[in-house]
């Protein structure tokens, strides 16, 4: 399974990329506001930092003017993977991209007939949102197994890049049905090592330890 870290903030990448927990990255429009940066000068850095994808979103509605911003963004870098909506214009792109050799996110997945539209669009990833389900009492990991079953019964390409992760259960939760990617904040990555009883035996065997007055090495 791959991680992907749900950010435009350089110093979270950094890091997390530094301990070599880091496949790839995906941004959107609000991360990239909440970045305060550009978004071409954000995807460069990204992309000089990180060898795997790197999700950038066109922020068009049309046809035209998606492939125009797409042509855009996959200069900066070979590994940009180019974030487009699901709508029947964002599909189109996505036919078009891939026929070129372009990687294609389809983004805002809610439904299962979307993702099924995502794979026969040829879309490298399709990223289905949990936690907005969950956040209207609908049920994102359901979402996700349903995607799993489909794509598989019809051997499509197209990999499962569950997004809008909230919670390390989220993750636990999505590698259990075999998601391929889990995009998540830096927090939760972070979180997914945490647990007292592992950092309560550290400090037990590191006091056994001093006790025994040894030395390795
Ligand atoms: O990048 C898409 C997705 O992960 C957004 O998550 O928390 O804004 O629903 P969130």
């Amino acid at each position: 399974m791959q991680f992907f870290i749900d950010t435009a903030h350089i110093d979270e990448i950094r890091e997390l990329n530094d301990l070599g927990l880091i496949d790839g990255v995906t941004t959107n429009p609000s991360l990239i506001l909440k970045s305060g940066r550009s978004i071409i000068e954000v995807i460069q850095e990204i992309c000089s930092l990180i060898p795997g994808p790197v999700s950038a979103e066109v922020a068009a509605t049309d046809y035209q003017s998606m492939i125009r911003e797409a042509n855009h963004l996959a200069k900066i870098s070979e590994n940009v993977c180019i974030k487009l909506p699901l709508t029947f214009d964002g599909l189109r792109a996505c036919k078009h991209l891939t026929s070129i050799g372009k990687k294609t996110n389809l983004t805002l997945c809610f439904t299962a007939n979307q993702a099924l539209l995502a794979a026969k669009a040829g879309a490298t990833f399709i990223s289905p949102f949990i936690g907005r389900l969950d956040d209207i009492s609908l049920n994102g990991i359901q979402l996700i197994r349903d995607i799993r079953t489909i794509l598989q019964n019809y051997n499509f390409q197209t990999k499962i890049l569950a997004a809008s992760i909230r919670t390390t259960n989220h993750v636990k939760e999505v590698a259990l049905i075999g998601a391929d990617v889990a995009t998540m904040p830096a927090f939760v990555l972070k979180q997914l090592i945490q647990h007292p009883l592992t950092e309560k035996g550290i400090d037990i065997f590191r006091s056994d330890w001093r006790k025994t007055g040894q030395i390795i090495g």
